[in-house]
């Protein structure tokens, strides 16, 4: 199989000098271009505060699938922009920084998973998003982490499954569900350096605070939880839950929208390892109200896909849409 590489204009560099009030020219330009700007709950808060929508990765992908605008100017990380565009082939689809990867999308390159695959040849792949277009491709059903376990659950008993890339992911799903899934190691950088010993000392500063965790999370750190789920449920979760204080394992860009919906609780994020503040996605943390202004002016750095890669891609992201309605 030929691997899907999506094209980009060009990475973000050489931007004119930005105007005094970013705020204003963006509105404008967003009006002038007909655009949408999507952002992910781990985007810098004034980007949140910018954005027309904000969500998970399957909110992100129906709101991406449904637009009447002409651009989508995508604030999240590449593969978020690359399945707006698997999604909206007609639209001029934006990534502010095209730097903005995802190690688990770098963790699963298109050859050495077609040589996985390959050796599973009787089983069904089940990718999650976070994972490229040319992976995307191999693959038989996409899911992310708000409906992994309801798709894997609607397979065939009998079904043998291949999951791939977050092994972190795989394993809770595996947990869920009773299934057994053969993993791909991959894993992501920011949810796999929580520190164990720092939950627990807050834990213990905070007796009557509810911990709160994302499944990308490692096992041992899941099993203090009290509560798993995508970024969304976890949002959801801290408006209904009676707790009044959360520690939450997960990227601290959402404790913004947690604080702004529910300012009389309280959200303590984790420190990783050795206190490090490397909890937070250093790719996703790429764009800037800058860069966001520039790509809206310049009209890129502009997603790009041969259609027939994209046709191979888009196959999988529809039967995840149409299984998660
Ligand atoms: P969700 O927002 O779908 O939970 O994804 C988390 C994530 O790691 C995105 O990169
Ligand atoms: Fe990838 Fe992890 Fe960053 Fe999400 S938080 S974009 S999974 S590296």
């Amino acid at each position: 199989m030929s691997a899907i590489k999506a094209k980009t204009g060009h990475k973000f560099g050489n931007m004119e000098e930005a105007p005094a009030d970013l705020v204003s020219a963006i509105n404008q330009l967003r009006k002038e271009r007909n655009a949408i700007i999507l952002a992910h709950y781990y985007q810098n808060s004034e980007i949140q505060d910018i954005a027309d929508f904000i969500g998970d990765s399957l909110e992100l992908s129906r709101k991406a699938a449904n637009t009447d605008a002409d651009v989508i100017v995508f604030c999240g990380v590449h593969f978020m922009a690359e399945t707006a565009k698997i999604l909206s082939p007609e639209k001029i689809v934006l990534l502010p920084d095209t730097d903005a990867g995802c190690s688990l999308a770098d963790d699963c390159p298109a050859d050495e998973f077609e040589s996985f695959r390959a050796e599973h040849p009787d089983h069904y792949v089940v990718s999650y998003i976070n994972c490229t277009a040319a992976v995307k491709a191999q693959s038989d059903l996409i899911c992310t982490s708000s409906n992994a376990v309801d798709l894997v659950n609607q397979l065939p008993v009998d079904q043998p499954i291949l999951f791939a890339p977050d092994q972190n992911l795989g394993r809770w799903v595996q947990r869920q569900s009773g299934r057994d899934l053969t993993l791909w190691p991959g894993r992501c950088v920011v949810h796999e350096t929580f520190s164990e010993e720092a939950l627990i000392r807050l834990k213990l500063q905070n007796p009557e605070a509810e911990v709160i965790a994302h499944p990308e999370c490692q096992e041992n750190l899941l099993d203090l939880a009290d509560f798993i789920g995508s970024t969304s449920k976890l949002l959801i979760h801290s408006q209904n839950s009676s707790a009044s204080t959360f520690i939450v394992l997960t990227e601290p860009g959402i404790l913004h929208q947690m604080s702004k919906t529910v300012p009389e609780k309280n959200f303590i994020d984790v420190p990783g390892l050795d206190g490090c503040s490397c909890n937070a996605c250093p790719y996703m943390r790429l764009n800037t109200l800058e860069k966001l202004w520039s790509c809206l002016k310049t009209l890129e750095p502009e997603i790009k896909m041969d259609e027939s890669e994209r046709l191979k891609a888009f196959a999988p992201m529809q039967r995840m849409l149409e299984m998660s309605r």
